[in-house]
């Protein structure tokens, strides 16, 4: 595994339909899987969306595009590359955690690549919702990587680079950039980095903004007998989306812990201080978004064992959204079930919903629906401002389908 020179600065999500090429080819620009995590996992930072850095570099003594590359070396002119930067690939796996994150304003993404096989008709069911994903959520910094070239001839690769521009026709990648590549044989990745380079650039971000971060994992980092004195304390991992961190400051976390008072539960925010950050494999003193991050904290490790904090909100104390146990919403339900041809019903009175508020998930029950809006009773609560994208699901034979986008009300 390489050692990144930077924290990534920019998330790219990585889209596209199953066996498209997604995990082959953030192997082939960053030397790591996605799926796997092994380094991380023994670090206890890695979370349930996947994750991988690549550094984009140039050689200084070739021309564009050959100059772009991922390697340290540039064997042809036998000099060192230059860095230019380290992006965080966010892998989308087929199953519907991540779009149903991504859906919800959770704001991972600053761009992305939607990988397309030249092996197969445009679009496929994943390419296809991929796509209307980053539709709803409004990401048009995107690439087109129609990969596996190296298995068609060029009649069928032209008529599969028609296929794909007729399917963007009218969508967020209307104008996306479609370069051929061949990620297992290595074929065009310069092409790809310049494409990237050019498309998606690090947003501009306010450091004096109020930190933000969405948690998506937390752990016990202890082994089973540590005595109290060698305890460490409780690791929190996720995604900081606004403003920056520093080791030493002390963060708020809502909604915090459920406490049990007179036989009453409350949710109590909790606060702690930021005792190690670690983003793209290294320790730092000050992170800022971009990847994933790791907080090592001086809570009780019992908090944070086995994911219990996943799903919470991380900032500044004092400057989070409020806690909700029940909210009204606004609702935009979908045409038709993605993937199929099934329309969706209107949301009844008594229904069970599955809501992804951020990196949040939780079991609502519909107490009041009304035309477009409805109000919802939360099995556990959840921390967002008013405005808040909801990803709403409903239970459709065994599995939750998504069914519509909702906005947090008053
Ligand atoms: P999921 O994680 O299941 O969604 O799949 P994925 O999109 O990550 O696809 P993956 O990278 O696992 O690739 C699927 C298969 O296609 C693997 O056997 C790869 O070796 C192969 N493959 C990927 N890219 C290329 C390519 O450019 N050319 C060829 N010939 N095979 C490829």
């Amino acid at each position: 595994v390489t050692e990144n020179p930077q924290q990534p600065e920019v998330n790219i999500g990585l889209v596209g339909h199953v066996d498209h090429g997604k995990t082959t080819l953030v192997q082939a620009l960053s030397g790591s899987w996605t799926d796997q995590h092994s380094e991380e996992m023994k670090r206890g930072i890695s979370i349930r969306l996947g994750y991988a850095d690549a550094t984009f570099r140039k050689c200084p003594e070739e021309a564009e595009p050959e100059c772009f590359t991922v390697a340290e070396s540039c064997e042809e002119h036998n000099v060192e590359t230059d860095v230019l930067r380290t992006v965080s690939f966010v892998d989308a796996p087929g199953h519907e955690t991540l779009m149903a994150t991504m859906l919800s304003g959770a704001n991972l993404m600053d761009g992305a690549v939607l990988v397309v096989s030249a092996t197969e008709d445009v679009p496929q069911a994943q390419t296809e919702e991929h796509l209307m994903a980053l539709d709803i959520i409004g990401i048009d910094n995107i690439v087109i990587a129609q990969n596996k070239v190296d298995l068609v001839d060029r009649d069928r690769a032209v008529d599969n680079y028609e296929q794909i521009k007729e399917f963007v026709e009218g969508t967020v990648a209307e104008d996306a950039p479609i370069v051929p590549i061949s990620a297992q044989q290595d074929v065009n990745m310069d092409l790809l980095i310049e494409a990237i380079e050019e498309e998606i650039p690090t947003p501009e971000r306010d450091e004096t903004q109020a930190s933000r971060m969405f948690v998506a994992r937390s752990f016990d980092i202890n082994r089973p007998g540590t005595t109290w004195e060698d305890l460490s304390g409780g690791v929190v991992g996720g995604s900081l989306v606004e403003g920056k961190l520093e080791k030493g400051e002390d963060i708020e976390l809502r909604p915090g812990r459920e406490v049990d008072e007179g036989g009453q539960t409350e949710w109590k925010p909790i606060t702690t201080t930021i005792r190690s950050l670690q983003a793209g494999g290294k320790q730092l003193d000050e992170v800022r978004p971009g990847g994933l991050l790791g907080l090592g904290t001086g809570l009780d490790p019992s908090l944070t064992k086995g994911d219990a904090l996943a799903g919470q909100v991380a900032g500044e104390p004092g400057t989070l959204p409020p806690t909700w146990h029940s909210f009204e919403m606004d609702i935009d339900l979908l045409e038709r079930v993605v993937g199929g041809d099934e329309e969706i019903d209107e949301i009844s009175t008594g229904e069970p919903l599955m809501l992804t508020v951020g990196t949040a998930t939780t079991v609502g029950a519909v107490t009041s629906a009304r035309d477009g809006e409805c109000e919802v009773k939360l099995k556990r609560p959840v921390c967002a401002p008013v405005g808040a994208k909801i990803a709403i699901n409903r239970r459709v034979g065994a599995r939750w389908r998504l069914i519509g986008i909702g906005t947090l009300k008053e």
